[in-house]
């Protein structure tokens, strides 16, 4: 897979990528990310690639030129599964969006910054948009960290055990049973007998159990889905 993310702050996306998973999916070679600053891509003096809005109102805009450029460069090279725009009045990023993106070839994510795009971007170039979540960030950069993130461990091959991202809080539609590891005991807190027992069979229901219980204690909507 290819993920190439423009925007005005390279810098801060580039460390989540430079560590534990991320880092080994791109040295094992089972994904590329590319990052494309969006000022190299303007023709104005100074770099400049916001502006202000029609009408007035209070913050800048990114301007359609460069972005336009740096688009449809990467558009000569190779064809684009999806154009993605990282905006908090996009879709809720959820598992089944990570799932299907995880399918594709080349993505683009776009990242908003000051008062977001002009519009005339969103209508000519994007496919989808994206949101992490209910509340305002600073930028779409954060956002593109958890969106490649999240896509990211599903591809084949990045988790050491294969299974693992399939037993993830919500791969099944509910939340993740409890997990515990060394000590047996802590404190008084002991681990459930049964994850003791080696009756592979019986902790495999007991966890079924304990995932539908937890689901339906902590988030019903899920269970209505
Ligand atoms: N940019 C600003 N806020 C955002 C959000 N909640 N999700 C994605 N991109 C954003």
């Amino acid at each position: 897979m290819r993920i190439d993310i423009i925007t005005v702050l390279p810098e801060l996306l580039k460390s989540p990528f430079e560590a534990s998973i991320l880092k080994r999916a791109k040295e094992k070679g089972l994904v590329e990310v590319y990052f494309h600053n969006l000022r190299d891509y303007t023709d104005k003096s100074y770099n400049q690639v916001d502006d202000y809005q029609f009408g007035g109102g209070a913050g800048m805009v990114l301007m359609i030129e460069p972005i336009d450029n740096c688009i449809s460069a990467l558009k000569e090279q190779r064809k684009y599964d999806e154009i993605i725009y990282m905006t908090p009045d996009g879709d809720t990023l959820n598992q089944k969006m990570a799932n299907k993106l995880s399918l594709v070839e080349n993505i683009i994510i776009l990242c908003g910054h000051y008062k977001g795009v002009d519009q005339r971007v969103r209508d000519s170039f994007i496919t989808k948009e994206i949101s992490i979540g209910d509340y305002v960030l600073s930028g779409g950069e954060l956002g593109a960290a958890v969106l490649c993130d999240s896509i990211i461990r599903l591809l084949p091959g990045v988790l050491n055990d294969e299974t693992s991202a399939l037993t993830d809080t919500f791969q099944d539609g509910l939340l993740a049973p409890p997990i515990y590891t060394r000590p047996r005991e802590y404190k008084g807190a002991e681990v459930p007998e049964i994850l003791l027992s080696g009756n592979f069979p019986a902790i495999e229901k007991w966890r079924e159990e304990k995932a539908y219980q937890r689901t339906k204690a902590l988030r019903p909507d899920l269970l209505e889905e």
